[in-house]
Order: structure tokens, then sequence, then C-alpha cells
């Protein structure tokens, strides 16, 4: 039953409203003001009255149906109060009849969404800034999936461009087969910040970089197996962290993938008369729209990013008809973002509408030891294994007789940074505080786990089955911390779309720690152990429903569920 939606009903029978205009008016009010509230101010206008009046006249008007306990008039706002057996039971059967399935919905009605995340750049490390494009676009992968779209994850890798030109050079002049075999990305990254000092004081070495670039493009064998090589060692770091976090990608068709389709694109610019020069480069002018000119080829006839991105975006138009295609980076790209997406209006492609952005804040560490020093490489497998070795010391403290420490440190471990990572709006800066994250107390992913291990052993004491589900009596439930938690519950699909339209996974994580929190209030004031039959019988039911949405959202969100810890 969705209660509503009932309401939206039975309000059209007293309103001159559409139904769907009613649903969206509708609230959640604070609890002491009861579970939905309907606002009379809209209809003021066409009424012409004061909206309080509006609110008592219809309420008086209202023939009262089973569910609703009561009704009651706060200013210009009418109140229901759904009753709490019926509600509970309604609410409790769809989940348990559901089960992960609950919140699963078909509003994707099978459409493609291409989210384009993580796409860390090739012979780089893999920074704390990857790692918010990576958690975010994966949870966004999951959310839309559950809401029935079809997802197309997409890492554009940063596989081309001037960095390989230099990285060749300075592996041409310091470079050390064998250090870089044993070291891999540590030590490219070495040589290529000593490429940077190098040519503050000798320019004539970016000339020669920008030589190894055109011998690339113009597919020289020497320098193309070295661009392949630095490729393959920058991937097995990177397939590294993904392992660790346990994230896949549908494509890896990286910049270097749209070598051969960007020359039909300047083609295209160049006969829709876009395309200007200015100072023997190729741009195309954005004044009118108040942004610099985006640039599509260098004055030596390279590609550069831009011109990538455009390729990119009309390769997956055509091979994926996406209703929508997303991008995940950080903030300081908006520019970027907003003039290539201008010059696919420009060409007059009105898909460029579904183009969209989605940008991130920065991410600035607490922790002395992790901070970047000139030269020094932090590397995000290092913090991940921090983040595991700290949570093995607590568990060791804690826990020391638990099993498979190895595995659920590294659940917890990795959980407490994609958690903290997820738990605020995206734009929000992250601060990477391993400390609090690792908090069992505070608002993190350790205290959603716990509590999910929590309601797991609830179960497993009372030797709870499934067929202990059939037919249980709600009725006997009356408590306000089981109506509170259930009511939660019945939120959570609303959530999932919520986060869905407005691209925040945060959305989720903040209602999963509500439940959380609701949960161990239910939990302290319910004795569980010494109830009557029936009654703990429903109890446990709540637990087991409990059980199954924090593991669910916990899945939304990339983070596992240990059933111990
Ligand atoms: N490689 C880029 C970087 O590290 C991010 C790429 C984002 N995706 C894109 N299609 N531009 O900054």
């Amino acid at each position: 039953m969705d209660f509503k939606e009932k309401i939206a009903t039975l309000l059209k029978k007293y309103t001159n409203l559409e139904k769907d205009e009613i649903l969206n008016l509708i609230e959640i009010p604070n609890s002491e003001m009861g579970d939905f509230a309907f606002p009379c101010f809209k209809l003021a206008k066409t009424l012409k009255k004061a909206p309080p009046m509006i609110a008592n006249e219809i309420a008086e008007k209202i023939e009262k149906p089973d569910f609703i306990e009561k009704i009651e008039v706060v200013n210009a706002y009418i109140n229901f109060y759904i009753n709490k057996a019926i509600y509970i039971e309604s609410i409790l059967n769809q989940v348990l009849d559901k089960k992960e399935d609950f919140g699963n919905s078909s509003i994707g009605n099978n459409k493609t969404i291409v989210i384009d995340y993580s796409s860390p750049n090739i012979a780089k490390p893999f920074h704390i800034g990857h790692l918010r494009s990576t958690v975010i676009g994966n949870s966004l992968y999951k959310i839309y999936k559950k809401l029935g779209y079809n997802v197309v994850g997409v890492n554009h890798l940063g596989d081309w461009g001037t960095q390989f030109g230099k990285l060749i050079v300075a592996y041409k002049n310091w470079g050390n087969k064998e250090l870089v075999e044993k070291d891999d990305i540590k030590e490219l990254s070495k040589i290529y910040v000593k490429f940077h000092e190098e040519a503050e004081k000798n320019p004539a070495l970016e000339d020669e970089a920008r030589l190894w670039l055109v011998k690339m493009q113009e597919r020289d064998k020497e320098a193309l197996e070295l661009w392949k090589w630095f490729c393959e060692i920058s991937m097995k770091e990177f397939e590294r962290v993904y392992k660790m976090l346990n994230i896949s990608f549908d494509s890896y068709a990286g910049e270097s993938f749209y070598n051969d389709k960007m020359q039909a694109v300047v083609d295209e610019l160049f006969e829709k008369d876009i395309l200007v020069e200015s100072q023997g480069a190729k741009i195309v002018d954005l004044e009118e729209y108040n942004m610099p000119p985006c640039l599509i080829l260098r004055s030596d006839g390279g590609t550069l990013y831009p011109t990538r991105d455009i390729s990119a975006a009309f390769y997956r138009k055509k091979e994926y008809n996406f209703e929508k295609c997303l991008y995940i980076t950080a903030l300081d790209q908006n520019l970027h973002f907003a003039q290539w997406f201008k010059v696919i209006e420009l060409m007059g492609y009105d898909w460029a509408k579904d183009l969209v952005h989605i940008p991130f804040g920065l991410v600035s560490l607490n922790d002395g030891k992790l901070s970047t020093r000139k030269g020094h490489v932090v590397l995000m497998e290092d913090i991940l294994n921090s983040a595991i070795e700290k949570t093995k010391n607590i568990i060791e403290e804690k826990n020391p007789n638990l099993e498979n420490k190895e595995e659920v440190a590294k659940q917890v471990g990795i959980g407490a940074v994609i958690f903290n990572d997820l738990f605020n709006s995206r734009v929000k800066n992250v601060v990477f505080d391993l400390e609090r994250m690792l908090n069992f107390q505070g608002e993190t992913g350790p205290y959603v786990q716990y509590t999910h291990t929590r309601a797991c052993s609830i179960l497993e004491k009372e030797n709870f089955t499934l067929d202990m589900l059939e037919d249980i009596d709600f009725s006997l439930i009356c408590d306000e911390y089981s109506f509170e938690l259930v009511k939660l519950i019945s939120l959570y699909p609303e959530k999932i779309i919520d986060a869905s339209i407005k691209y925040e996974p945060y959305i989720i994580t903040r209602h999963l720690v509500n439940i959380c929190q609701a949960f161990n209030k239910f939990y302290d004031e319910n004795n569980i152990k010494n109830s009557d039959t029936n009654l703990k019988k429903a109890r446990l039911a709540i637990v087991y429903a409990t059980k199954n949405i924090i593991a669910n959202a916990l899945y939304l969100l990339g983070i596992d569920a240990p059933e111990k810890m």
C-alpha cells in the first residue's frame, strides 16, 4: 500500500488539483506533526480564502478511511496520522516480499545512461581526486541500475597527449628499465617530475617532448612501443586499486581510442563554419557565451583534450544512443565541459542538453604523513592500504578472535573511505581524516556496517529462519520506535529516486545513517530476547527487514556489508 498515493487520491475529492500536483505538494513532516502533511497555500489563489481556513474546511469534510488514525490542522497544513499497525504491516510485507529488490523501479525504462568516471591519467599516480570520481560514479552506476536504466560505465583513460612526449624524453634521459619494472608507477612519476625540473633549466627538452608526441601521432614504432609500455604499467596499478574498491567498467575506451575519430569532427566543424583560425591554432570562438575559446587543433596540428571529448561524445551517442551522458570530475573542469558542450550545441545537435557535468569538491588531507611533498608521490593504493592497516589494528584490539580478519579489515577500511566520500553533497570539499572515518561511533561507514552485523547477530542468536516470516501479527507492534524505523524504511525507495535525479549518492548515505540510528534505538528500547513468541517473531521480522535494507543501501554506495566484525 502506498500511503502517500492513497492520501493524494483522498484529497483529490476535496480540492480542484490534479493528483500529481497533490503528490508533489505532500510533505513528510517531523514525526510529532503526523506522517504526511498537505499544505493549502496553493489552493488560496483559486479559492480566495486564507490557507488555514481552507485547511480547516477540507479537514472537516474528509471522511476518514481506516488507514488514517487522525487528521489535524496546524496553520495551513492538514496533517495525517497513519494507523500504526496497518502502516507497519503494509510496509514490512513489501520489504519482506521484495527482499533485495525493495526499492527497485522501472522508471529507467531501459533507457541508457552513460557514466564517464574515474578516468585517471596514464603515467601519473591515481590520486584522491580520481578516487572521488570513481566512488561517486560507481554509486550512481548502481543507483541507475536499480531504477531500471541500462547503464554503461566508461573509464575515459587519459592515455594520449603531451605527457607522453615528456615521459619518453624523461625515460630516454634518466629512465632505467629494471627500476620501472620493479617500482612501476612510482618510478615513472619520479622521472616525470624530473622532466619538469630539468625543463625549467633547459627548455629545449620541451621541444624534444613535442617531437616525440608528433612521432606518436605518426605511428612511429619506437614511440608507440614506449607509449604502450607506459600504459600497461599504469593499468596494472589502476587495476589493483579497482580490485580493492571492487569496481569494474564496461568500457576502457580512453582518449587514444579517438585518434582516428577526430578528423571527422574537425571536418564537420569546418564545414559548419564554426572553426576559426587564431594564432595558427583552430578554435571555436565562444565570446558570445562569455567563455574563452574552445581549442580544437594546436598550431602543429595536434589535437587537444576537448577535441577528444567532442569525438567521444559523438561516438557514445552513436554507439549507445544515451538518454544522458554524465561526466564525473572535479569542479575545476567546469569550464572545460561548459565549453565543449556548447560546441556540440553550436554544431546543431540538440542532444548537447543531455551531456551533464557532475562536479565534485576537493579533498584535503589532514594527516601530515599522507600529504604530497614535492617529488614524493602519494598513491591511492597506499592510502587505501593504510586504511586497511588501521582497521586491522582496531579489530585486533576489539575482536581478536574474529574469523577472516583480513577480509573484514579490507571491507571495513575501504568501506570507511568510500562512505566518507559519499557522506556530503558532492560539491562540498572532503577532509580525508582516517581517524574520524574509522570511528565506530560517528556517522561513519564502520558504524553502519557495525549496525548491520548487530542485526545479523540478533537473528543468529534467536535462531531466526525465513519460515518464521509466515503469519506474522504486526498488530502486536505499536511502539513508536518500531514505527519510526519502519517509516524510514518506507522512504528508502523515494530516496533512491531523489539521489538519481540530483546525482547525489549522499542522499542515500544520510538516509542510511538515519535508519541505523532508528534501528539501534528500536533495539535498545525493545527487549527482543524476552518477548512473547508472537511479538518476538514480529520484532525479528523488523530486524530482518532492516538488515536487508542496510545491506542494500551499502551496496548502492559500493560498500560491502560483512556479517561479523
Ligand atoms: N583524465 C581526466 C583527468 O584526470 C579526467 C577525464 C574526465 N572525462 C572526460 N571525458 N573528460 O583530469
